[in-house]
């Protein structure tokens, strides 16, 4: 059965706009086929604990003698890495929050970026989720493009295509909708009309994205 892993990981249950790009993506992705499942993980909703130590990084093989794992913590792990090694695709909902991810977002990559687990850090190959591949969805609420005050400021994308894409060899793609803060904020009232045009334009890519790699897998 093709499986989508859908993650959101907005604080705001009302008006978030990652929220419903990932639910426009998800929708297309269940219209393709009967067969075409979603499993969802809302890591705002249902956070998972910070990594209770560091010994969760590195594959038991690279714990040293005095690194103890507790049970739960490895289980959660485990469970974590099973939903995502089942994954066909995944999908992220991930939010601007002080120029970086959420921290619910980010418990979770400590959680699967696990050194000889699912990245190679010595002579073993490590990389199971090579080419799978994950579209992360960036809402923003200022502008971050070349010429603009924000630029080189984006401290989330960059760090996730590290993680997902460079250490842990996935296929990201990423699809952002920016100055969503237009019409909150009076200063950014005036990119209102290109808020809406960036966010129409996401939408499209959610639809496109969604049946192109929900095809792959028919
Ligand atoms: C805790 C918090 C921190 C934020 N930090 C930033 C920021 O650093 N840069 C930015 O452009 N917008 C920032 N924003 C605005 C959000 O990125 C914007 O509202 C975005 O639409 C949030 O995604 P959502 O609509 O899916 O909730 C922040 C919002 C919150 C709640």
């Amino acid at each position: 059965m093709p499986t989508l892993l859908h993650l959101d990981s907005s604080a705001d249950l009302r008006n978030s706009v990652s929220r419903a790009l990932t639910a426009r993506f998800a929708t297309t992705w269940t219209e393709i086929s009967t067969e075409h499942l979603v499993v969802q993980r809302d890591l705002h909703l249902d956070p998972l604990p910070h990594l209770p130590t560091n010994a969760l990084h590195w594959a038991p093989r690279l714990r040293t003698p005095e690194e103890v794992v507790p049970a739960d913590a490895e289980q959660l792990q485990n469970v974590l890495l099973d939903e995502l090694a089942k994954a066909d695709v995944v999908l992220i909902g991930a939010p601007m929050y002080n120029w970086g991810m959420p921290s619910t977002l980010k418990a979770w990559i400590d959680y699967v970026h696990v050194g000889g687990v699912t990245s190679t850090v010595d002579e073993q190959p490590a990389q199971p989720l090579a080419g799978k591949p994950a579209v992360v969805v960036s809402s923003r609420g200022a502008s971050y493009g070349p010429g603009t005050p924000g630029e080189n400021t984006d401290h989330e994308v960059p760090s996730l295509v590290q993680s997902l894409g460079i250490s842990m060899g996935m296929d990201v793609t990423v699809v952002t909708a920016e100055l969503t803060l237009a019409t909150r904020l009076p200063a950014l009232n005036p990119f209102a009309g290109q808020a809406a045009d960036e966010l129409e334009k996401a939408a499209k890519s959610m639809v496109d994205l969604a049946q192109s790699l929900g095809a792959k897998f028919q």
